[in-house]
């Protein structure tokens, strides 16, 4: 069979790596790729949001299953539309990528579904958002309701500060995205990312990761999409992965399925592990980058089956089967670094050079999956985005994984770069 992949990140350089080791899979196509997937499969220059543009190659080159890499996509309904083709698509719909798309929406369907999350009022005026402060405590946090590429949460330490905020969000701060403003409780505890592939009924639970989603050393520094993760992360024990299932992921699928939306693809739970429990910060309708990197790179078996399942349905009650086939309890502790360009997560320059990729890439254990790279007209490797390389590195115990991914990070070559240097601390911490 044929995969086609759509994306350019880090998240699908790992996806397309992966999903081309499986026995199942003659080529991986990528759409528009990246200079690491161009490595492993054909890549057309078509790219990610460009609905029209995509179903026109889908049509042409007619592949076995679609893997859909990013939210903005899902959130566009490109597998409705691929899916009324005829398509195999993994990836929810429209509706269901609500769950990311809309916090509003997210929040109300956790509600009604009684999914422990914080307490929140969903606002479209300052007044009454103001208004709602008054029953809350410090810190507050701030939500725009749509999609705001991972920069739409501000955590507000005092009145004064949030009463700004609403102004601003409520004001186009981030344009539509802004226009309906969620508040809600400070949740405190330990993050960590579980994912669960579904086909609306079966549940597949990949190992939990953690992701470093501020910039600097130490969790300091303003928020980015992610600056590096882990997987298997020790804070999500298996008495906690069982209280997800069951408070959280279960109860969630049930009720989509019943509210006629049902969610196909992989479901991404940011959890908060509280004093009380386990509780929802957020949903994503896709795979977490960079956690995804760490879990493909730390995957024994072969993924394919179970993307195909949760495109085409039959995972209910054969889960043992996918869980034997992904060789789940052979799961090879992982770490990966993310390396950015000077000044991510704010303006940076494009266009310097990077060496040194092969270097690392040879190591024993070590895989770079690129995120934000291209060729330059002579065939250099340049920097072109935010986010660039993903230093990923198995080990048999973390420890080992995050030395040897360190490894790597000092082979490559590129003082434009930077990375942090404490991925891991809260699981060697412990
Ligand atoms: P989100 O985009 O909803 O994941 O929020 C981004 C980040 O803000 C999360 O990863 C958390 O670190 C933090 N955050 C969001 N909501 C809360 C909350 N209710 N309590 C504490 N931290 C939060
Ligand atoms: N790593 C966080 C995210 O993918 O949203």
């Amino acid at each position: 069979m044929n995969v086609l992949i759509i994306g350019s990140g880090g998240r699908e350089h790992a996806l397309a790596w992966k999903i081309a080791q499986s026995a199942l899979v003659d080529e991986v196509w990528s759409a528009p790729g990246n200079p690491g997937m161009d490595v492993v499969g054909p890549c057309f220059d078509v790219k990610a949001d460009d609905l029209e543009s995509i179903q026109k190659l889908v049509l042409q080159t007619n592949p076995d299953l679609i893997v859909v890499g990013p939210e903005q996509p899902l959130a566009l309904g490109v597998a409705d539309m691929l899916r009324a083709r005829g398509f195999d698509v993994f990836g929810p719909s429209k509706e269901a990528a609500q769950l990311e798309s809309s916090k509003a929406f997210s929040k109300e369907r956790m509600a009604k579904y009684g999914v422990p999350t914080a307490r929140f009022g969903r606002f479209t005026e300052t007044e009454a958002a103001r208004a709602f402060l008054d029953e809350m405590q410090a810190p507050y946090v701030l939500k725009a309701d749509g999609l705001a590429a991972g920069k739409g949460v501000v955590i507000a330490e005092s009145r004064d500060e949030a009463e700004t905020e609403i102004e601003a969000m409520l004001g186009g701060k981030f344009g539509d995205a802004s226009a309906e403003l969620v508040i809600e409780e400070f949740m405190d505890g330990e993050e960590a990312s579980v994912f669960v592939i579904t086909d609306g009924t079966g549940a597949i639970y990949l190992p939990p990761a953690q992701d470093h989603k501020r910039v600097g050393d130490g969790d300091t520094g303003p928020n980015t999409g992610g600056m590096g993760a882990y997987a298997p992360a020790p804070v999500m024990d298996d008495a906690m992965m069982a209280r997800v299932k069951s408070e959280i992921a279960e109860p969630m699928l049930k009720g989509m399925v019943k509210d006629g939306t049902p969610y196909q693809g992989v479901l991404y739970i940011g959890v908060m592990v509280t004093a009380e429990g386990p509780k929802v910060v957020e949903f994503n309708a896709r795979f977490g980058d960079p956690e995804c990197q760490v879990l493909m790179a730390g995957l024994a078996g072969d993924i394919v089956p179970a993307l195909l399942a949760s495109a085409t349905g039959g995972l209910a009650g054969n889960e043992a089967a996918f869980v034997s086939m992904l060789e789940l309890d052979d799961f090879c502790p992982t770490a990966t670094v993310v390396m950015a360009t000077d000044g991510y997560p704010g303006s940076y320059a494009k266009g310097s050079a990077i060496k040194g990729v092969e270097v690392a890439g040879d190591m024993e254990g070590v895989t770079v999956f690129h995120a934000g790279t291209d060729k330059d007209s002579e065939g250099t490797l340049i920097a072109i985005g935010g986010r660039v390389l993903n230093v990923t590195a198995t080990g048999e115990d973390l420890q080992g994984a995050i030395e040897t991914a360190y490894q790597g990070v000092d082979a490559i070559d590129w003082p434009e770069g930077f990375c942090r240097r404490d991925i891991g601390w809260r699981a060697k911490s412990r």
